[in-house]
């Protein structure tokens, strides 16, 4: 007998495993630092931009491919599509999704880090510059690096191999909320510290002298990163959906939660940047040496800290979750009784291949690829080539290769005004997301450099 394939309990359960994904490392750590090292304001401001006109647009697209073909992300190229080379689209994902949680867990694995920190009273410290020396000598070394991205890894495959997603879908529901809270605080606390105004000002008025080619593939790429699109996670998590949901509503609330959430990190880290004599440009380490340095200006600082770091460990398992069940999904092919193997097998590789990034900071750090830690490297590779080809055919894809009439039904189910989105939608998935792709792509190896 066929067995039946899972699907979400609700609708609630989709939107929360969906925002889940997007909604982690992305937009909590790196967005403040890769907008802290390319420009700041003008940073944000084509950061939202890309995610409105182009990320979103391909969210969609990937909700109604996975929804449409309700298999995982190789199959359903394959379904939809039978005898063509379109599910290469579905293994470039596989390979990205991969890259990116072997990296991944290296972060989440410094979350643990400072949690033993707490533990052990390490944090009783007074300077920003001591919270810097902490976290380098934190992720220099290679039991610490090594072992956080371990229990992060572990931690990840014993999730997704028990399949116990569902009850992560629930705890999000208070952990999502408390975080945003953890945030207002965080932030009243932060722009309540002196001279916060230059901090304000160089996150939020964009000086547009600041962008150049580079900060714009940054821009692209990680508003691909931080929504969880290209990689075709979103039309893994979107074939567990039953057909009543309205995908514009649940993409419109997870944009909008995504790009709330970045902002708030935003807020409660640069004005503190400006206001503790720190630089922008600090690198991976901004939120790791900036947040405990404001928490410990707080009554009780020790005690939110550890609140904080909870909630966003939680984050970013349910974003690493998301990556690694693309890939399980594949190789399990809904057959419950290998999905614990193939999730361990892949788990290991995975934190094997994160290795050498865990210690690229460290023993490895002058092991460089083209002037860029291996770190840097599998993050560059992943975010800015690999997520933005993935999502410039996945938009080829959804609009010049799937039947228009496919496409109409999923994105105006259960949607007011659905016409009107459908035919935004189109015009954007046609025309502007390919074209903004492509151009960011030539501009990024210079083919317009004679214009300037
Ligand atoms: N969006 C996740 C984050 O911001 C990362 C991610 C990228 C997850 C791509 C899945 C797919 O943390």
């Amino acid at each position: 007998m066929k067995q039946q394939r899972e699907q979400w309990t609700s609708k609630l359960g989709f939107i929360l495993a969906a925002a889940g994904s997007a909604i982690g490392l992305g937009a909590i750590w790196k967005f403040p630092y890769i907008a802290g090292t390319n420009g700041g304001g003008a940073f944000l401001f084509v950061f939202i931009l890309f995610t409105l006109l182009v990320g979103m647009p391909i969210l969609l697209a990937e909700f109604a491919i996975g929804r449409s073909a309700q298999k995982d992300a190789i199959s359903a190229y394959k379904f939809l599509t039978p005898g063509t080379a379109w599910p290469w689209l579905g293994r470039i994902g596989i390979v990205s999704s991969f890259i990116i949680l072997s990296f991944y867990s290296v972060v989440g694995g410094w979350i643990f880090i400072y949690l033993l920190h707490i533990f052990l009273g390490n944090l009783q410290i007074e300077s920003a510059e001591q919270f810097n020396q902490l976290f380098s000598e934190s992720i220099m070394n290679p039991y610490l690096a090594v072992g956080g991205q371990l229990i992060f890894m572990i931690l990840t495959i014993w999730v997704v191999g028990r399949g116990v997603q569902k009850g992560i879908e629930r705890a999000s529901q208070i952990m999502m909320p408390a975080l945003f809270i953890c945030f207002i605080i965080l932030i009243i606390r932060s722009l309540t510290l002196p001279n916060v105004g230059e901090g304000i000002s160089f996150f939020l008025l964009p000086d547009f002298g600041a962008l150049n080619s580079k900060t714009i593939i940054y821009a692209l790429g990680h508003s691909f990163f931080a929504l969880s699109v290209g990689n075709s996670v979103m039309v893994t998590y979107s074939s567990y959906l039953e057909k009543n949901t309205s995908l514009s509503k649940s993409a419109t609330v997870i944009v909008i939660m995504n790009i709330v959430i970045s902002l708030l990190a935003g807020l409660a880290i640069f004005p503190a940047v400006f206001s503790l004599g720190m630089e922008p440009t600090e690198g991976p380490g901004l939120l790791f040496v900036v947040l405990p340095a404001v928490f410990n200006e707080m009554h009780f600082g020790m005690v939110f800290l550890f609140i904080f770091l909870i909630l966003f460990l939680f984050a970013t398992l349910t974003s690493a979750f998301s990556l690694l069940e693309i890939i399980v999904a594949v190789f399990s092919k809904d057959k419950p009784k290998r999905r614990k193997k193939v999730t361990w097998i892949t788990g290991i590789l995975i934190f094997l291949a994160g290795v050498p990034s865990a210690l690229s900071f460290g023993v490895l750090k002058d092991t460089t690829i083209i002037n860029k830690s291996i770190f840097d490297t599998a993050d560059f590779l992943a975010s800015n080539i690999l997520l933005p080809i993935g999502a410039l055919f996945i938009a080829l894809y959804a609009a010049f290769k799937l039947p228009k009439s496919l496409l109409l039904n999923e994105l105006t189910i259960n949607t007011k005004h659905g016409k009107i989105v459908f035919t935004i939608w189109y015009f954007l998935i046609r025309y502007i997301a390919p074209t903004a792709i492509i151009i960011v792509f030539l501009d990024s190896i210079g083919m317009f450099d004679w214009m300037r």
